[in-house]
């Protein structure tokens, strides 16, 4: 009993005559005098049946009960449609399907949305009813879209000489800066386990095992707040390599990406990829993560600390951008204000252009000379505005770099395409206000760049990491480093972060197996996810994914997390505050 003989989507002129059989749901249902027309939609894609009462009266008689999302199948013969009924927007457009049998394999309530392209239901209830919304082709597209980007990395990373190998799921702990998620044990009452942050810790072990060359699509799970490009649980393209500096990563991914992008988009991404320090993207961009598709760099101007006007006398850090296109008027620079307000700025100074030189409420304040040099800065002209922030170093570079993807937005400045970067040298460790302590950058594996390795007990913010990061269009789609191979510079780095006794003893096995020949090693995790977004151009994280989580970390669907019973904590040995 053949359910189809043909794939909908895939029907052409070269079937006409040819007797099929066909399945699917129907997409939608129009009577048309005495004919009745469906849009049979399947996997594979979208045709038109139609019902004929002089071909098949009782199959005709039968399609009048017919409603969306119904599952039929269907025999009939494909003809050709007259000219002026040819479709020029789908595939199948200059054919349809007699139909001389329907038979109604499952009916469907009807759906809580319609299922259309063009018209995108309420998040909750999309994902509630994801089945239905994934009937979409939009939806379909994305995910057969991530198909191929995992089937390509495979493919590239097998003819490298990569293994692909498994680390568990039920773990001790990683370290990558986020909260655990936990999963107790029932059979030793009081412990637990966590689940990965990342196969971080393994995929050493693995190079001390002497695997060379690693890598797996891993899936990871980081309990911390989401956003649009964050997820609960979300998959990396995780690498390791033995024996290799920066280079060997810098190029290895390279042509990953130059490979990827042009066999799945025809797009042809030049390399190498540009590299752009730590320090420097933050003087230019104010973000380890610029985005390169736009200019509308940030300028330092330290010389207004000498100029009278008291903001800049105080202020540790002045900076500044130009925008072209603005009109300058009082409302527009009061909404640029209020707009690094909330960026934690105290305000914004700004400058007009207009007959070759600067005015401002603020231009009588400083010297003809400090004027012009601000303008020679910028080469500012006539009808450009220049706008500055004076605050914490912090603070300026923050509401600086959101100001210029604002404003790069508002201006229409932002080119189609993907700029990508990469970003070297950041610090090896960072001071947390919060913890009063400082803080690896990346993760305490990482290895120093400086070989004094003293120096990180004397100015740990100057010590730089052998680390990098991948930047898209603005979005952190990777990192990695050289790691740490020999067992002293590991304890050395454990002690300046003054990671507790108890915390050091959960990377006990990683000293010890450092201490039986680890190679020198290092390697790169790409947020999957993330990068497919990118390629499909969706603007949330959750449209590259079958079944994301809600903002707030639940899964409509399933009503994921859900609530236990006793008799099953009292097994774990768990009580519920
Ligand atoms: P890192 O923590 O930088 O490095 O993660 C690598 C990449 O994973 C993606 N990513 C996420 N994507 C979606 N949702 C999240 N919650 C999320 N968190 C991270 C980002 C990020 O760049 N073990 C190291 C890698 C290494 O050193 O080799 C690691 O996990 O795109």
């Amino acid at each position: 009993m053949a359910y189809k003989t043909h794939n909908n989507g895939e029907l052409r002129l070269a079937d006409v005559d040819k007797k099929i059989i066909l399945s699917g749901w129907v997409n939608k249902r129009r009577d048309h005098g005495g004919l009745i027309f469906i849009d049979l939609r399947d996997g594979s894609g979208i045709v038109q049946v139609v019902f004929n009462p002089e071909s098949s009266l009782e199959s005709h008689a039968k399609a009048h009960s017919l409603r969306q999302e119904w599952v039929v199948k269907i025999e009939g013969i494909v003809r050709m449609r007259p000219k002026e009924a040819i479709n020029p927007h789908i595939a199948t457009g200059e054919i349809e399907v007699l139909a001389e049998n329907l038979e109604i394999l499952n009916p469907s309530l009807t759906p809580p949305f319609e299922i259309v392209e063009d018209k995108e239901p309420a998040e909750e209830l999309r994902l509630k009813y994801r089945y239905l919304d994934l009937r979409r082709q939009v939806c379909k597209d994305r995910l057969i879209l991530r198909h191929k980007v995992m089937q390509r990395t495979r493919r590239f990373l097998d003819e490298k000489g990569f293994l692909e190998i498994e680390t568990p799921q039920l773990i001790r702990s990683t370290p990558e800066g986020a909260r655990d998620f936990l999963v107790p044990s029932r059979l030793i009452r009081g412990k637990f386990y966590a689940l990965p942050q990342s196969p971080q810790l393994f995929k050493q072990i693995l190079m001390v095992a002497g695997f060379e060359r690693y890598f797996q699509i891993a899936r990871c799970f980081r309990d911390e707040d989401l956003r649009a490009d964050r997820q609960p649980e979300f998959t990396q393209l995780d690498i390791e390599a033995s024996f290799i500096d920066e280079e060997y990563i810098y190029s290895l991914m390279e042509e990953f990406i130059k490979v990827l992008f042009l066999d799945i988009l025809g797009i042809d991404i030049p390399i190498p990829l540009i590299r752009i320090s730590y320090d420097d993207s933050l003087l230019r961009f104010g973000t380890d993560k610029p985005d390169l598709r736009f200019g509308m760099e940030i300028r330092d101007l330290a010389f207004l600390s000498e100029s009278d006007v008291k903001i800049f006398q105080t202020a540790s850090t002045i900076r500044g951008i130009k925008a072209s296109g603005l009109s300058g008027s009082r409302k527009e620079m009061d909404e640029l204000t209020e707009f690094v307000k909330t960026k934690g700025a105290g305000g914004l100074a700004w400058f007009k252009v207009e007959g070759g030189s600067l005015s401002s409420p603020l231009a009588k304040f400083l010297k003809e000379p400090e004027l012009k040099r601000i303008q020679d800065r910028f080469s500012a002209e006539d009808g450009d505005v220049i706008l500055i922030v004076a605050d914490k170093k912090k603070v300026v570079e923050q509401a600086l770099s959101e100001l210029r993807l604002s404003l790069g937005e508002k201006l229409g400045l932002i080119k189609e395409g993907f700029s990508f970067c990469w970003i070297i040298d950041p610090p090896l460790m960072e001071y947390s206000e919060e913890e009063k302590a400082y803080k690896p950058s990346h993760h305490p594996f990482t290895s120093p760049k400086e070989t004094d390795w003293q120096i990180i007990f004397i100015s740990p913010e100057k010590t730089k990491a052998r680390a990098y990061d991948l930047v898209l269009n603005g979005s952190e789609i990777g990192g990695g480093s050289i790691r740490i191979h020999r067992r002293e510079l590991q304890e050395t780095i454990f002690n300046s972060l003054k990671i507790q006794e108890e915390a050091k003893k959960e990377f006990d096995f990683l000293l010890t197996a450092f201490s039986y020949g680890a190679p020198p090693h290092g390697g790169i995790a790409l947020g999957l996810d993330r990068l497919i977004m990118m390629m499909a151009k969706a603007s949330s994280i959750r449209d590259v994914i079958a079944f994301p989580k809600t903002q707030t970390g639940t899964c409509p669907l399933t009503s994921a997390p859900f609530s236990v019973s006793p008799a099953q904590l009292s097994e774990l040995g768990i009580k519920v505050l």
